[in-house]
Order: C-alpha cells, then structure tokens, then sequence
C-alpha cells in the first residue's frame, strides 16, 4: 500500500488515475504515441480534450452561458489575469480571509482600485467575516473571495448572495482548493478560477469559468495568451495548452464521476472533516485547530501540538507510520492535513490513529 499523502499541492492523486496514466504511458488507445506526444491539434487529443471539458461541465453543472478555458499561470498568475480583463482599470473589492485573498488584493493593485471591503486579519485569518459587515463600494468591476483558504484552513460554506447585499457587480472566486469536492452555486458567480494541483490533476493547468457576458472587456496591456475572449475563441487554443495535465484531469473527472460525481466528494468530504476535527476538538489540550467552526475547511486542516518542541518528533513518526507531508505551511507553522478528494477516509483514521498514539506518548 502506498503512503497517504497529505499535501496541500500538489497532492496525491487518486491510486486508479496514476495506474491508468502508467499503462498508457507509451502508447495511448493503440495510437502509438504518449499523450505528452501528441499535437494538441490531432484527432487523438481533440478527442481527449471534449471528453475532459464535457465531463468537468457535467459534474460542476456549468450552465450554457459559462465558458471553461483551460490555461497556464496557475492561482498566482490569475490574480493579475482576473483584473486585466475584468476590472475595465475601476473598482474592485477584495474580502481578505487568509493569506490567498490577501496576495490577490495585493497583485489587483497593480491594474486597478483594489480595496477590502471586509477582512479577517484582525482574527488572524480564523473566520469569515460576516457578508452583512462587508463594506463594498459602489460602481464596482467586481468582488473578488477565496472560498478555501488552503494555508489557513478558512472555507466559505456558501457563497455570498452580491445581490442580497445590494451589489450589482460579479463575484470572483478563487476556489482552487476546493473545487469539486462540493457544488458550485452558478447563479451567484461570474467568474471562477481554480489550479488544478489540489483535486483536479498536476500542476499547470488552471481552470477559469467565465460568463460570456464579462468577455471582450481586457486591458489594452494584456497579453493575448491571457485575454479571456481570444482564449475562449480559440477553444483554449491559442496557444499550446497543458496537454498532459488536461489527460491526467480527465482521468481525475472520470474518477470522480464513477465514485458518485460532486455530491459523493461532498459527502465523503464532510465525514474526513467531522472525523478530524471531532479528535481536534476532543484530545484534551494536546492538539489544537484556532479555525471559528463555521469557518473551518473541509480540504484544509491546519493543527497545532500544545507543545510545539514536539513538532519534530510527531512529524518524524507519521513519516514512519506512512503519513507524509502533514508540516504546517512556514507562515503558520505546527502541522496541515490537507485532505482533499483523493484521500480516502483510512487515511484520516490513520492520522487520527497516529496523533492519538503520539498523544498517548508524549502527554
Ligand atoms: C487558494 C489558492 N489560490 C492561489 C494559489 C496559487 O496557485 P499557484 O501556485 O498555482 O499560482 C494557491 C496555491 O496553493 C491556492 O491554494
């Protein structure tokens, strides 16, 4: 059995997806080719592209009206691609929930007015602030939210309602880290952004969902290979697309659909997350996670040992009982356990297992 690995990503992928993508490393469907061969402009990967396209559509249900391009930069290089194309050089507001949000605040500040309408730094990134306390201005491009912070471990649980609030401009969602493992409210969204090396597939490929209406507005400086309109109407070809990255995502969203699509990820997803968070909250002060439980992520859990001299030691034993990357991010420090769809539930239970034995140990 392999390790479980709980890297906040690029991350494991589903066992089944690397043993596909192995027997068809040299040659793919009698082709002769490896997909990392093919000419993004062949029959054989045309064929591979639609199916990956048709099948991420079916288990988001994309409505019509949303295009899916799929392109390179990943979440950092869309902090600067979002605002060149939609912000028309106005308005925008930013709500800082975590370390994300406040790097895409930051880098919109380059292209546009880019504020923050509400922010968590004062909780040090350990809630939501409220929609109702958001002070959003008037006249703006759009609003811009990371719905999973993956280094604080801060989900929104729903998307906040911008017309319920009186604002008329887009939502923008960075949900990198948690797309596909819930569903995705369309009505409330105009555009989405998500790299694709959390549960999607390896890193270099990035997903944006758009609503045609908010295309052809790009800045005079933006870069063809980064103007939402020419990328959508080339199909995500204008230039040379990930292709590998989009096969092995392919595979990922077969995978997904076969295990039940979205709902079953979700599912699954909030028993991983009452699992850890319910040993979290009931050790006895050995372990702790800061995140307010509304808030807290279901992908991204950030935990903390009372005594951090320790951290070494506990890492070095999860190491040993195949449980890997679990260090905190450097901003943050203690430990994270990413646990996005491709970790099954036993690898939680070992996790558990391991901190209540390192517990029993050393408390
Ligand atoms: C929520 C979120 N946004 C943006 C990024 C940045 O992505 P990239 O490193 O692919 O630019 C990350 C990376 O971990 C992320 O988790």
């Amino acid at each position: 059995m392999r390790p479980f690995n709980f890297s906040a990503g690029p991350a494991a992928l589903p066992e089944e997806v690397l043993q596909t993508a192995a027997a068809e490393m040299l040659d793919w469907h009698g082709s002769g080719m490896s997909v990392m061969e093919m000419s993004h402009r062949g029959r054989e990967f045309a064929s591979i592209f639609e199916a990956a396209e048709h099948s991420l559509r079916t288990l988001l249900a994309v409505p019509s009206n949303f295009r899916i391009l799929f392109m390179q930069g990943g979440g950092l290089a869309e902090n600067a691609i979002v605002p060149m194309n939609l912000s028309r050089g106005g308005l925008v507001d930013f709500v800082v929930t975590g370390s994300w949000s406040k790097k895409s605040l930051k880098e919109a500040g380059r292209y546009c007015d880019a504020s923050a309408a509400g922010s968590n730094e004062g909780n040090r990134h350990t809630d939501v602030p409220a929609p109702a306390t958001w002070a959003l201005r008037s006249g703006l491009s759009y609003v811009h939210v990371c719905t999973n912070e993956t280094i604080d471990g801060v989900e929104m649980q729903t998307l906040p309602d911008l017309a319920a609030l009186g604002c008329d401009a887009p939502l923008v969602i960075d949900c990198s880290s948690h797309i596909l493992s819930r569903s995705i409210d369309w009505s409330r969204v105009g555009l989405a952004f998500a790299g694709a090396q959390k549960n999607i597939g390896p890193a270099g490929l990035t997903l944006v969902f758009v609503r045609e209406d908010l295309l052809g507005h790009a800045l005079s400086i933006c870069p063809s290979a980064f103007d939402y309109r020419v990328v959508a109407e080339n199909n995500s070809m204008f230039n040379t697309p990930p292709t590998y990255a989009i096969y092995i995502a392919g595979l990922v969203f077969d995978w997904v659909q076969r295990q039940g699509g979205v709902a079953e990820m979700e599912r699954r997803a909030i028993t991983k997350a009452e699992l850890l968070y319910g040993y979290l909250d009931n050790n006895g002060g050995f372990y702790a996670n800061r995140v307010a439980k509304p808030a807290r992520s279901r992908m991204n859990v950030p935990f903390f040992l009372s005594d951090e001299s320790l951290n070494d030691a506990f890492l070095a034993g999860a190491r040993e009982a195949g449980l890997l990357q679990l260090k905190g991010h450097k901003s943050v420090g203690g430990m994270r356990a990413s646990i996005y769809n491709a970790m099954p539930l036993q690898g939680v239970q070992a996790l558990v297992n391991h901190m209540q034995d390192f517990a029993r140990r050393h408390g």
